[in-house]
């Protein structure tokens, strides 16, 4: 995601450009597309901003260098909103230029602000959420005068998830953020004060920060913090002093970017649920460019994918097919083209990938698009070839993913099929708005399911620590449990590389019960019993005939599920969601499992040997 430096410091003192890049080099481990700076001097704001590695904003700054400043705030961009282009880069700024706001987060309501915005005669030079803000924070101060003032009016029109910093040419050595669902945290250093999406941007200079709470403004000076709330009175804040080293800094005080990025789940699941409504409350996905006609006559879906994403594809089957009841096969992508497959006009192919450049994946785009298919892509990385190639793109916002073996992209990927799902069955009338609104609330409240899950996670880390020798373990699952079992299997081979593998609870006993052993474990993914009790009950069964074969048995079922206690030699247990939305909870523990397994073997969780992040090779 995208990281935010501020800066500023006594009169003569360093050079707040120095300061600000070497925030933004810390930063570097978020990931980002494009980078930029604003420094405060001579009465002005003087700023450079460069798509693409930090290295070609240096270029640009040596070509056309700033003048000396003392405040400065800093961006790298993981881009959401418009590409990863020089104009869409941060910082933007208001129509005379006088204030530039930098940006992290989505700014919901952006659409019909932009609007409100062009009808007044205000010119967009960018794609971006952001540059709503500086215009909004821009008019605002020419109306109060006061920095801190117009940033915390606008807060109140701003809709979803941000970070915002903004430096004003007529409020010298100031700097003032913002922020909701989204971080900042403030450095106190000695005669100079810094801000930061996290301790890394300023960790060089001070280990003394605050941490500032939700719907909070803040406001630096050299010699001063001060932070309110959003009403406007004084807010209590969090003092704490780093002990971390510049390297766990980046990984938020994580040992491991896997164990960060599990952790990050709740928020890459809100974040990518964001900004999927109108004011009315409908489902509106205004990046699928795909003409709603073609879309109605879809006569059948393929799922193309590979890995983690292939699972996530599994459960969109079931849930597409359920919600829009639509023919949908899921495919490896690696399959995909050679096998002659049958597809044209009417065919809706959904490409799924982190990455965007995954070859096998990408392959299977061409090779669809050839054949007639429309193409949506379904991916977490702006600018990357596969949504470049495809009709139309829907992304997660996971944020960067830099754990080699995906954990946050799996949960943003199957969100995203959900949001699919539903879009068509709206559009296709499976679904009346109503509906399809029950669910989108239903989804609003998983965030903080996974968040429980994540906060209860003891039981599984021990459990991991004490199977740290096991040679084979199994997982069986049905219906969207199935998928979830593939990918619990999947992490543990990837992370652990123990043998490991997934079943539909129902081919139990057509072959794979044979493996069953004394002291073998078996994790089964149980489905709810609010859904179809007969698969509960059959999946209780499952559980019932592996024990008494021997296995030692780790049971994921709902808070309530009694019926699988007295089989559960484990007994994990998840709070209930509709059965459809279940594997956005159950996959959490498998996940958890696999890495702390992992790390209790030695291995390094983030780099496993012999796997690439992208593979781009066929
Ligand atoms: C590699 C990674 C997997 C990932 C797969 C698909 O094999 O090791 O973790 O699931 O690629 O990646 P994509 O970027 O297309 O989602």
């Amino acid at each position: 995601m995208c990281g935010i430096v501020g800066f500023t410091g006594p009169v003569g003192g360093v050079d707040a450009l120095d300061v600000v890049m070497e925030g933004l080099r810390r930063m570097e481990y978020r990931g980002y597309d494009s980078a930029g700076i604003v420094v405060q001097a001579d009465g002005a704001l003087h700023t450079r901003k460069k798509a693409g590695k930090l290295a070609n904003l240096d270029e640009a700054l040596s070509l056309d260098p700033l003048p000396l400043g003392v405040t400065g705030v800093g961006h790298t961009r993981w881009a959401t909103h418009g590409g990863p282009t020089d104009a869409n880069a941060h910082p933007h700024c208001s129509a005379d230029g006088r204030l530039a706001v930098v940006h992290n987060g989505i700014i919901e309501n952006y659409a019909s602000l932009r609007a409100q915005l062009t009808d007044q005669g205000v010119v967009f030079l960018s794609e971006t959420d952001t540059e709503v803000a500086a215009h909004l924070i821009g008019r605002a101060y020419d109306e109060l005068g006061d920095l801190t003032e117009a940033m915390r009016v606008v807060c109140h029109q701003l809709q979803g998830a941000f970070t915002l910093l903004a430096v004003h040419a007529d409020a010298p050595g100031t700097v003032v953020g913002a922020r909701r669902n989204s971080p900042l945290v403030v450095g106190r250093g000695e005669g100079a004060n810094y801000l930061g999406s996290d301790v890394a941007a300023f960790i060089e200079h001070t280990r003394d920060a605050i941490e500032l709470g939700q719907d909070q403004v803040v406001t630096i000076t050299a010699e001063s913090i001060d932070v309110i709330d959003f009403a406007g009175a004084p807010a209590v804040t969090k003092e704490y002093h780093v002990d971390w080293d510049a390297s766990a800094a980046e990984k938020g005080g994580y040992p491991t970017f896997m164990a960060k990025e599990i952790d990050e789940q709740p928020r890459a699941v809100a974040d990518t649920l964001l900004g999927r409504t109108n004011a009315a409350g409908h489902l509106v996905l205004d990046e699928l460019r795909i003409d709603e006609s073609v879309l109605r006559a879809v006569d059948k879906i393929v799922v193309i994918a590979c890995g983690t994403a292939s699972y996530a594809g599994q459960v969109a089957k079931y849930a597409i097919e359920h919600w829009c009841r639509v023919p949908t096969e899921v495919e490896l992508a690696s399959e995909f083209r050679y096998r002659d497959p049958v597809v044209d006009e009417k065919t809706l192919v959904v490409a799924i990938s982190q990455s965007g450049e995954t070859m096998d994946t990408l392959m299977a785009v061409r090779h669809a698009r050839e054949q007639g298919a429309k193409v949506i892509a379904i991916c977490n990385t702006h600018g990357s070839t596969i949504p470049r190639e495809a009709d139309a793109v829907l992304y997660t916002h996971a944020g960067p993913e830099v754990a080699v073996a995906s954990t946050k992209s799996f949960l943003t990927q199957i969100t995203a099929c959900y949001l699919l799902g539903l879009y068509l069955a709206q559009l296709r009338g499976n679904k009346y708005e109503d509906e399809v609104r029950d669910i989108l609330a239903q989804l609003a409240r998983i965030p903080a399911q996974i968040q429980r899950v994540l906060d209860s996670m003891g039981l599984v880390r021990a459990l991991a620590r004490q199977m740290a020798d096991a040679r084979v373990v199994l997982f069986l699952g049905r219906h969207v449990g199935f998928p979830v079992a593939m990918e619990g299997a999947l992490k543990l081979k990837e992370l652990a590389y123990i043998h490991a593998e997934g079943f539909a609870a129902g081919e139990l006993k057509h072959g794979p019960i044979a493996l069953i052993e004394q002291g073998l474990p078996v994790f089964v993914v149980v489905p709810s019993p609010r859904g179809r009790d007969s698969l509960h009950s059959k999946v209780v069964s499952n559980i019932q005939e592996i024990r008494a074969r021997g296995a030692r048995t780790i049971v994921i079922a709902e808070e309530g599920d009694d019926d699988v206690r007295p089989y559960a030699d484990t007994l994990i247990q998840v709070p209930r969601t509709p059965t459809l939305l279940a594997p956005l909870v159950t996959t959490v523990p498998l996940q958890v499992f696999a890495c702390e397994l992992a790390l209790a073997k030695g291995h390094d969780v983030d780099q496993p040997r012999n796997l690439a992040k992208s593979v781009t090779v066929e």
